[in-house]
This record gives C-alpha cells, structure tokens and sequence, in this order.
C-alpha cells in the first residue's frame, strides 16, 4: 500500500491530493477559469503564475486535509507531460523539491495516464483490460489500458479535441467560456433534431473511412455557416436549438467510435475520462448504447473527469507499487504519446 502526495498543475487547476493505493485521503483543486475567463481561454503565462502562488498553500491544506504529516508520505508525485510547459515545471519543480528535502522517492506522472486512473478511484475493482475514452480540452483519444504503464492508442482526433470543439462553438455563439458547461446546459432546453450536422469521417486513399480516428473542425465550421445564415433572416440565434444539435452530433459520433473500437477488440468495459466525460449527451448515448452491445460503461463523477491530483496521485500510487522510480532530472514536456509512460521511470 502505497500513500502518494501528487501534484498537478499541467493547464489551468493548480490541484494536490493524497491518495493511498485507490483511496483518496484528500483532493484539494484550486481552479483558474475565473482569472482566464477575461480572455476566453487559458493565458500560459497568467497559468504559470497562478499555479507559483497557489500551489504552496494547495500542499499545506492536502496535508492538513487527510490529517497526516510528511512521514506517512511514501512518495512524491506530479504531471510532467503533456501539458502547458511553464505550468508544468511549478509542480514537477516543487514536487522534486519536496523529495529532495523529505527524502522520499520522486514520480513524474502522464497526465493522460492520470485521466485513465481516475476511473480506478470511482471504481475500486476496476482491472485491465479495458477501453478508455478520453475526452478533454486537449485530447480525443481511444485508449486500449492493457496494465500499468502499457497502453495503445486505437483512436485519436484528426484536428480539434472534442472539448476545444465545444469551446471553440460556444466562442462563435457569443456564449462564454469554458463552452462545454454552457453548451450542455442550453442543449437541455434545446431540440437536438433541429439542424442535421455534418459528423466528421476520416476518409482513408481507398474509399474507406478510418473507424476509430475523430474529425471535428468540419462540424464546428458547419455550425459557423449555420449560424452566419440564420442571422441574415433572424437577429436572435436559436442558441439551445443550436447547442443541442451540436452536442448530439458530437455525443453519436462518439459513442460509435467507442463502441465499434471496444467490439473489435473483445473489451467488455468503456470507462470514459476528461472534461467532456461531464457531457450529458455524451453520458446519455453511451450508455444507451452500451446496455444495448452489453458493454459496461464507467463515468467517473465529475470532481474525478476534470482535471485534478487525486488521478494523478492515484496512477503515482500504482507505478510505486511496481518499483518504478523517476530520476530528479526528468523534465516537462508539451506533448508525449501515452504509449512512451515507461521512458518516465527506472527501476
Ligand atoms: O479534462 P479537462 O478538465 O482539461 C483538459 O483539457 O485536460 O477538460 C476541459 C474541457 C473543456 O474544453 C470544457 O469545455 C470541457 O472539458 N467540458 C465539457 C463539459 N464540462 C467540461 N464539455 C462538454 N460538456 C460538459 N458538460
Ligand atoms: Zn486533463
């Protein structure tokens, strides 16, 4: 049983959390989006300085929160890839500082990996294999969870993540930032049959299309003439029209990457991870769909799909208790394909 201290500070949540093996001991997240909200996106610069002031006090309220001190600590981890290079380095910093002065061993942790594990803290009998779909701001991926440290990548995004899409919709809608929430909440008073959307295929050189890869920049773009065309006859847009049409388009295409992936590869389980994982149409389709194909399907409660550290903490836990160990000098990384978690630790 191991008791990690885990920091993420990988975009805009400066998060710290305890965690033993799948048990959260505590899960502090201080969340950034009023402080970008100004600019209707995350700032990097504006990020990495909130996390400097943030993350200080962040780890003494984790500590004071799961009522234990420095010695119950077995090891210290954060998110060193992917992510927002400047807000990566004051955790990974500030977590490598911290096993230098407390004499515990240091793990640098894959933020997607991360995302996958928080299906373990809201599923404690979870166990590979299984399907992961993960969707985020930054990512739109099929993920084959074959054990700890070993994934394949079955499906990803050709373009925008599914979540930069509903930003990127909302943003063209005049609605607000983050788009997802927004979109999601108007989508409920809306029709989702109202305006037949384009969903993105990605067609392959023999007349093909590739099943598990997502494409929706062509769907935000249909949204923009659709809008641009409905405001030369009307001054108001028909919003919740709009955003429920948008959100089932995106929840259907979704769901059947998802379904047709976990099918063909004999995956019995789908647990879902990201932001989007908080899309009620997307909850609602997949589902629905996996009942329908038998398939089990997991969303993790809300506090666990977006960014936090218990994830992280928890995915820590998990290499620790293999004997994998990150040397002091690992650094942060913008981008690193999930298939490479291992490059991160010796043993
Ligand atoms: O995983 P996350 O917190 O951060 C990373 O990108 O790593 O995901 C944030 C994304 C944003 O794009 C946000 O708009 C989207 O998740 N999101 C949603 C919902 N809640 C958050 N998208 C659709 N429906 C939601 N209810
Ligand atoms: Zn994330």
């Amino acid at each position: 049983m191991a008791t990690i201290l885990a920091i993420e500070t990988s975009c805009d949540e400066t998060a710290v959390a305890i965690v033993n093996n799948r048990e959260i001991l505590s899960n502090i997240v201080s969340s950034q989006i009023a402080v970008h909200r100004p600019y209707g996106g995350v700032v990097p610069e504006v990020a990495s300085r909130q996390h400097v002031e943030m993350v200080n006090p962040a780890i003494a309220q984790a500590l004071s929160a799961a009522h234990v001190t420095w010695d119950a600590i077995d090891g210290i981890a954060a998110t060193c890839a992917p992510g927002l290079v400047g807000a990566l380095l004051v955790g990974l910093t500030a977590a490598k500082t911290l096993a230098i002065v407390q004499q515990k061993p240091f793990l640098g942790v894959h933020h997607l990996e991360g995302h996958i594990y928080a299906s373990y803290l809201s599923t404690p009998d979870l166990e590979p294999p299984f399907l992961c779909l993960l969707v985020s701001g930054g990512h739109t991926s099929l993920i084959y969870v074959k054990a700890c440290g070993q994934y394949e990548t079955l499906g990803q995004t050709r373009d925008d993540a599914a979540g930069e899409a509903f930003d990127k919709v909302a943003r063209l809608m005049d609605l607000g930032y983050p788009g997802g929430p927004i979109i999601d909440q108007l989508a409920s008073q809306g029709n989702p049959h109202a305006y037949p959307l384009p969903e993105g295929q990605i067609s392959l050189p023999e007349g093909g299309f590739h099943r598990y890869d997502s494409s929706f920049s062509g769907l935000k773009t249909a949204v923009l003439r659709l809008t641009q065309k409905l405001q030369q006859t009307s001054p108001t847009l028909p919003v919740a029209d709009l955003a429920a049409s948008f959100q089932e388009t995106v929840a259907k295409a979704l769901t059947k990457r998802a379904i047709a992936c976990a099918q063909d590869y004999g995956l019995d389980t789908i647990a879902v991870g990201g932001g989007v994982a908080a899309n009620s149409g997307l909850r609602h389709h997949l589902q629905t769909a996996g009942t329908h194909h038998n398939l089990r399907v997991l969303f993790p409660p809300l506090k666990f799909c977006t960014d936090n550290a218990a994830m992280i903490a928890c995915a820590a836990a998990d290499h620790f208790n293999q004997g994998h160990r990150s040397p002091l000098t690992l650094s942060a990384r913008s981008r690193m394909p999930i298939a490479d978690v291992m490059q991160l630790y010796s043993r």
